[in-house]
């Protein structure tokens, strides 16, 4: 009897599948990295044998510029009914006005709140060839493979404030930090779910020595991990694990904290990995489609309007998030381990984009600078699909 090994169904050699994908390119280099990982996602599907179908939105600051508004609610019903949303960026200082009560990052947060989007998975590995572009000594960055879990739809971000009013001097405003135990709780579990797979360590992140949410996050965090005896829980305070992230950043496997902390804590992050550019992420929730779990993939960086549509941004966030979209949405787990490795491959082979370029002439031997298009290509040219192995 000849049987495929168990595999994601997409999987199959035999089953020719075509995936919705919803793009939103959005602004500034977003269009860029966004073309780039449309066509490393293209190759791979061709190689892998499935297709894609794209419905492109214009959301953002450039959704300001076309309807008046970041993003219109037919936009997220689009994203909604895809398999899952592939963004560039959003923003730029054309759209920067504090006055204006249309911004572009509102795009982000409609799509993240109305999608359910609460947990945003954001890894940080380090590639050995990529050492020497990160500031930390060598010897810090050994072992380091971290996953960062931002809680995405709570916290800071979404609860209630009031804008400055009034005259100079008597200005004042507000911001506030609510959470739920159930906000808490979805997103911890997740991170002990996660941690499992890995090397069974969750670091829950918080001020619980000033933060009344920050002592239910701490008191939830130990409730849940009752149920994971398997899963070692450490808690830390905020302040003090953003310098345990440059002391020793090994030491951490899985990190889960609140919206602003983590968006903190992984920009510091990537300073580990080399550039911004590298750093994917996944946003997702808890619903399922057909195929996987519904999600929005991105790059960690912004917009970079200074350097867009010049064929300088680094594609690798976007791409890589191409791979995890592959992954946590399609099921094509094969597929997303190929541009992994094609990734992996076009770095050691030299392939630079200005971000990783050493900064000293001496250490440029045997590297190739490249522009977007260029980085993307090589990457294209390495991508080789591993099929699933047949056994008797
Ligand atoms: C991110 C970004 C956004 C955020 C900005 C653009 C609003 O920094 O995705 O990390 O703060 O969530
Ligand atoms: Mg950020």
């Amino acid at each position: 009897m000849t049987n495929l090994r168990e595999e994601p169904a997409g999987d199959a050699l035999t089953s020719w599948r075509t995936y919705r994908l919803a793009a939103i390119p959005g602004d500034g280099v977003g269009p860029d990295v966004l073309a780039a990982g449309r066509s490393v996602l293209e190759a791979t599907a061709a190689a892998a044998g499935f297709g894609l179908e794209w419905t492109e939105l214009v959301v953002g600051g450039a959704g300001i510029d076309a309807y008046g508004v970041a993003v219109r609610p037919e936009d997220v019903a689009a994203c909604r009914a895809a398999d899952a949303v592939y963004l560039g960026a959003v923003g730029g200082p054309k759209w920067d006005d504090p006055s204006s009560s249309v911004r572009p990052e509102q795009a982000l947060f409609a799509l993240r709140g109305g999608l359910g989007l609460f947990a945003n998975l954001r890894p940080v590995t380090i590639h050995r060839s990529l050492v020497a572009a990160s500031p930390l000594r060598p010897e810090l960055l050994e072992g380091v493979d971290l996953l960062i879990i931002r809680e995405l739809t709570g916290g800071l971000y979404f609860g209630a404030r009031t804008e400055a009013s009034g005259a100079a001097g008597s200005r004042a405003a507000s911001d506030t930090l609510p959470y739920s135990d159930g906000e808490i709780e979805r997103v911890v579990r997740l991170a002990f779910e996660l941690a499992r797979g890995r090397r069974s360590n969750v670091t829950s992140v918080d001020k619980a020595n000033v933060l009344a949410t920050s002592r239910l996050w701490r008191r939830v965090a130990i409730e849940v991990g009752a149920g994971f005896p398997d899963v070692q829980l450490n808690h830390q305070l905020v302040d003090s694990c953003a310098m345990q992230l440059v002391k020793w950043p090994a030491g951490f496997d899985v990190l889960v904290t609140e919206n602003l902390f983590g968006d903190i804590l992984s920009d510091e992050a990537s300073v580990l990995a080399g550039s911004l550019g590298m750093l994917p992420s996944a946003s997702v929730g808890s619903r399922r489609t057909a195929h996987g779990l519904h999600g929005l993939y991105e790059p960690i960086h912004g917009s970079a309007p200074d350097i867009a549509g010049r064929d300088l941004a680094n594609p690798i966030g976007t791409i890589l998030s191409g791979a995890m979209l592959l992954r946590w949405s399609l099921g094509q787990a094969n597929a997303a381990a190929a541009i992994e490795a094609a990734v992996s491959q076009a770095i050691d082979d030299g392939f630079r984009t200005a971000d990783l370029w050493p900064a000293d002439a001496v250490t440029t031997a045997g590297l190739t600078r490249v522009g977007t298009a260029a980085m993307t290509e090589a990457i294209v040219d390495r991508i080789a699909i591993r099929r699933p192995e047949v056994v008797a």
